[in-house]
Parts: structure tokens; sequence; C-alpha cells
């Protein structure tokens, strides 16, 4: 019997290239799709989708029911950005959502969860490159706090009720089907966008920033990865250390530069250059390459190459 899969934020920067990549993977009808608000045509054309707000406990078990769902990808959160203006409902969304499809776990009325987590669970005590997977973790940004509260429940869940929960610590993701919202490595989307539009963009971090970044074929390959691995193969049940590439803004211009020569790029650093000074700038992956096998494919050549083949077309 073929297994039932609820995707929670399904039209999101992640949750929309998850779902079509899950749908081709299991069948169409056998992923459900969730969402606050309907996605983009292709999703919502692609196979069956229920609005579903993540913190609403009833609602989330009523479709659990009803789809006999077996596995849950919980990629509804608030990022990095917004968190800082609304710490609360942050918080509120981030945990709570969290806590519904880990106690649904404890029932034992699912039996896989998939949860992102994120480069912002480290912060500015953190050694700053090749970040080890376990090391001084003080994030300092709303979103970060979350995330690094929600790894810790995670292993709890796994330790005290065999929750079957898997994690990876996303970077910076790269994509061109749907805008990221909201979070301080949205700039290297946004570049690409104004570049084939206008020749210019204005960056709202320093020039000389680097951080942490993926395209998200890498980034689908991972989740799928780790989500297919044994369960014996998974021995980090906070969450995994995910590493692609690393690049300052500067850097990532002159890539666009390389292809279309007339691009400008300004900066005017805003509120999430301090976010993004409290992250690493580069990160270490041993664990996940040995555990289950990681290896990204994309650097930042062949992202901009994607990125401008596809966003042109
Ligand atoms: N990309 C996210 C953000 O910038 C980090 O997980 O908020």
């Amino acid at each position: 019997m073929q297994k039932y899969i609820l995707i929670i934020g399904a039209c999101g920067q992640i949750g929309t290239e998850l779902t079509l990549a899950l749908r081709s993977k299991y069948g169409n009808d056998h992923v459900i799709a969730s969402d606050i608000r309907e996605g983009s045509e292709s999703l919502m054309a692609s196979g069956p989708f229920e609005i579903l707000d993540a913190t609403d406990y009833d609602a989330l078990e009523e479709i659990v029911a009803y789809y006999e769902i077996s596995e849950v990808y919980l990629m509804a959160a608030m990022l990095s950005a917004t968190a800082e203006k609304f710490p609360m409902r942050a918080w509120n969304l981030n945990m709570n959502s969290l806590f519904n499809v880990l106690n649904l776990g404890k029932e034992k009325k699912i039996d896989k969860i998939f949860w992102p987590s994120s480069i912002a669970v480290f912060g500015p005590n953190t050694p700053k490159t090749d970040t080890p997977q376990n090391t001084i973790m003080e994030p300092s940004t709303v979103y970060g706090i979350s995330k690094q509260s929600g790894e810790r429940w995670c292993e709890y869940y796994f330790n005290k009720f065999n929750v079957d929960v898997r994690s990876i610590r996303y970077p910076g993701l790269i994509s061109w089907k749907t805008m990221p919202g909201g979070g301080t490595t949205d700039y290297a989307v946004e570049i690409y966008h104004k570049a084939l539009a206008k020749s210019a963009y204005t960056c709202f971090l320093k020039e000389d920033t680097a951080l942490p970044m993926m395209f998200m074929d890498d980034a689908i390959r991972a989740t799928l990865q780790i989500m297919e691995s044994a369960p014996e193969a998974i021995k980090v049940r906070s969450s995994y250390n995910l590493s692609a590439m690393s690049f300052t803004p500067a850097q990532m211009a002159k890539s666009i530069q390389e292809q279309l020569p007339d691009f400008k790029m300004k900066y005017e650093p805003d509120f999430r250059q301090a976010i993004a000074d409290s992250w690493p700038s580069s990160i270490d992956d041993t664990n996940a390459q040995q555990d289950w096998g990681w290896n990204a494919e994309f650097d930042l050549e062949k992202t901009t190459n994607e990125m401008l083949v596809n966003l042109s077309s």
C-alpha cells in the first residue's frame, strides 16, 4: 500500500517545489498540499489541496484522519526578517505548528515527520567559518530562537516518545518557481529578477557579507534523501548542518555580470544586516555526508545559469 503525505505550508518557496517533487515520486493523489492560502496555478492544478491553519490542532488532526496521512512535512513558518517585526506571532506560528505535528507523532497518528531548521540557530558567538554540527548556539533573532527551541523539542520527542522526526538546517535557498518571503537571504533571489528586469539591484546587505546558500534542487534532493534513509542512519535527531556554497553579494553580482555585463549593483544595508552578521558564513556538513550520503551539486556559477535561463523564459 502506498503512503499518503501531507505538506503544511505547501505554497511557500520550499513547499511549492517539495509538493511537485513528492507528487512526481508518489503520485499526485498521494500528496496533499495545504496552506492558509491558495498557491500558484501549477501547484493548485497538480493535486489535492486543503486550506489549513497549522496552529489549529483539531483541523490538522481531521485532515490527517480523512486522508489517512502517515507522513507530514511542516514547511509553514515566519522567516527571520518578518519575525523581527512580529515576534509573538512568529513564536506562536513556528512553535505551535511544530508541537501540533510532534503530538500527532507522539499519539502514533502519523509515522514520520520532516521539519526544517536553519542556519539561524547559530549566533554571534558561534565559530563563523566551517561552523561545526555541534558548537555554541546562541541565536539572537526571534526566528533563530524558535528554530533552536524547535530542534531541542524534536530531539526530545525522538528520545522520549520515539517520534521519527528528521530535520535539516537549510542555508539561504535560491529558486525561480516561487519567491521567498521575509527572509534575510532573500536578496539572492530578488537580485536575478531585478537583473533581468532592470539591469540593476539595490542590495539590503553589505557587499562583503558571506552567507551559506543552496540552490533549491539541492535542497529538495536533500529533503527526499533524509526522509528516505533508514531510521538507524539518522543519528542526529535535532537537525543536520547542510552546505552547498558560500558567497557575498559582490561575488553574486560578479557571477551575474559574466552573463549580463550591464548589470549594476548598489548597497543600502538595512536592519537585515545585523541578522546576517549574526549568522555563519560557511557550514561544515560532514555529519550529513557520512550519515546519509549528502553531496551538493550546484555551485554559484551553475545556480546563476539555472536562474537566468528559467527566469528569462
Ligand atoms: N532563509 C532564511 C531567512 O533568511 C533562513 O532560514 O530567514
